[in-house]
């Protein structure tokens, strides 16, 4: 088995490292981030950290790159304190890659990735209208990272989300939603369903639901 060490990792050319160490926490979730500007311009970048802080209230995370260049999603979300989190699914995933591109701040990733941008029940940041998963959030605290990346805590207002995605116990069924996930920076893959267990107990071993 191959060992790699921190003294390893570090003496990696700098490419390789970036692609090692975002492949290395596996699958990650593939979502669009909609903000606008202080001055009114759309913004929407893809964002793989979008992690789970808890469901009551309803808290996400968002981890935002050191600001060694202008980081627009970040700077809206400081400005207008809310953003929106749509899921990406296969239809538009090159389209969805694309707004990684560093497009201009007067240039609007929805006009330059052909995506459309909706507004809902009066909420002031867009949503990717060709989403069918869109979550409205309110930025909560902000939480420096000492590498200068900065965890983005936001209080779920909003979620749509069609009908037949939604099962009866609240879980969603991912798959009929279309969703995808990411591997490393640039890596897309559609998952199947493989198991789904009833709630864990010791003694009772994993029990299928
Ligand atoms: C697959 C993938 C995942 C990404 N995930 C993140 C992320 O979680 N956080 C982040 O700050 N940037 C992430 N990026 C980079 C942003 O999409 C990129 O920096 C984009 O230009 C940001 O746009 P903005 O300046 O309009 O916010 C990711 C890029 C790709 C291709």
């Amino acid at each position: 088995m191959r060992h790699l060490t921190t003294a390893d990792i570090a003496a990696f050319d700098k490419i390789y490292r970036l692609n090692l160490i975002n492949s290395i926490t596996g699958y990650k979730p593939a979502n669009l981030i909609g903000t606008t500007s202080a001055e009114g311009t759309t913004n929407l970048a893809i964002f793989s950290s979008v992690i789970h802080l808890g469901s009551a209230p309803a808290v996400l995370g968002i981890v935002t790159r050191p600001a060694t260049v202008p980081r627009h999603t970040y700077e809206n979300i400081k400005a207008t304190g809310c953003y929106t989190i749509n899921h990406v699914v296969a239809d538009f995933v090159g389209a969805a890659h694309y707004t990684s591109a560093e497009f201009g701040r007067d240039e609007s990733e929805f006009a330059q990735c052909g995506f459309t941008p909706a507004y809902r029940d009066d909420f002031p940041a867009p949503y990717v209208a060709e989403s069918r998963i869109g979550l409205g959030l309110r930025l909560r605290e902000e939480l420096p990272i000492h590498n200068g990346t900065v965890l983005l805590v936001g209080t779920v207002e909003h979620i749509y989300l069609p009908e037949e995605v939604l099962r009866p116990d609240g879980t969603l069924d991912l798959q009929q939603a279309g969703a995808v996930c990411i591997s490393g920076l640039d890596g897309y893959h559609q998952v199947a369903p493989l198991a789904s267990f009833a709630y864990a107990r010791p003694g009772q071993g994993p029990q299928p639901k």
